[in-house]
């Protein structure tokens, strides 16, 4: 298969690359900062695309990469997303954070699968997969913006499974819980264990393959869970997350 993973170079998105080329796949990587990404090419295999997905023009250039060297597009993974932690009345930058994160985790997954939709038109059975998160179903009370971009994420995907199936293309969506990447570090808390990579990633392929479109992964399962029995209690658990 050929499969384009937005922010390969690090994190999850480095270990799909792995175990994805690992199983016999063509992996595209892209992501902002070159070195990273050339390093991570070099570890899995993968090929490097540099580009920023909230960028119209680099999304149209990876994606034209794509077309003259492969032809066509299996399975677009949206993986690239920031998690900014901060008060939102008193940063100094908050409203800076406010449009970047909204761009780099709602916006640029849905502008990137509809300017991909003509290459995934030519695969015989294409997909994609938005990583998501189980604060999907939580507001995230240190994190301003971030769960709300996670919601949507949840929604579209949901809305563009019912169009996009009578097209032959299949949306998957994976909601991880807290995983130990560079994103997570400075998150503390005793309500979570934070997920191996290469443990969230076994588990999202083996999702994939068994054709399961929404995939709820770890402690998510119980984050819907409670968000449906006792949302104002998840709520003052999540309220005790530390970031530091
Ligand atoms: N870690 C967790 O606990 C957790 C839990 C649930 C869901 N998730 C989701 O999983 C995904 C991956 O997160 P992670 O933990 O692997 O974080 P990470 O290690 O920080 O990786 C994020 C990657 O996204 C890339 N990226 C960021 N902005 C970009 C842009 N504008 N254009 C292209 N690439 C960009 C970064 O590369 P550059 O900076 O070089 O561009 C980086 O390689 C995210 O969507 C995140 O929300 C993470």
């Amino acid at each position: 298969m050929i499969i384009l993973v937005t922010g390969g170079g690090s994190g999850i998105g480095l270990e799909l690359s792995r175990q994805l080329v690992a199983c016999g796949n063509t992996v595209i990587i892209c992501g902002r900062d070159p070195d990273r990404l050339a390093e991570a090419a070099r570890l899995t295999g993968a090929q490097a695309i540099a580009g920023d997905v909230t960028l119209a023009a680099d999304q149209d250039r990876i994606l034209s990469d794509i077309q003259a060297e492969h032809g066509r597009l299996d399975l677009l993974i949206n993986n690239a997303g920031i998690f900014l932690a901060y008060d939102f009345k008193s940063d100094t930058d908050t409203l800076r954070k406010i449009e970047s994160e909204i761009a780099i985790n709602a916006t640029a997954p849905l502008t990137l699968t509809w300017r991909a939709l003509p290459l995934l038109e030519k695969s015989a059975r294409p997909a994609v997969l938005f990583i998501g998160s189980g604060v999907a179903f939580v507001a995230s009370p240190g994190t301003p913006i971030y769960s709300g971009t996670k919601a949507l994420i949840h929604h579209c995907a949901q809305t563009l499974r019912h169009q996009l199936r009578p097209h032959g293309i299949t949306i998957f969506e994976a909601m991880p819980p807290v995983v130990d990447t560079d994103m997570a570090k400075a998150l503390k808390s005793d309500n979570f264990k934070k997920m191996k990579p290469a443990d969230l990633v076994r588990d999202i392929l083996k999702g994939l393959r068994r054709d399961q479109t929404e995939l709820l992964l770890g402690q998510s399962r119980q984050i819907r869970l409670l968000s449906r029995i006792a949302p104002a209690f998840l709520f003052r658990q999540f309220a005790k997350t530390e970031f530091h």
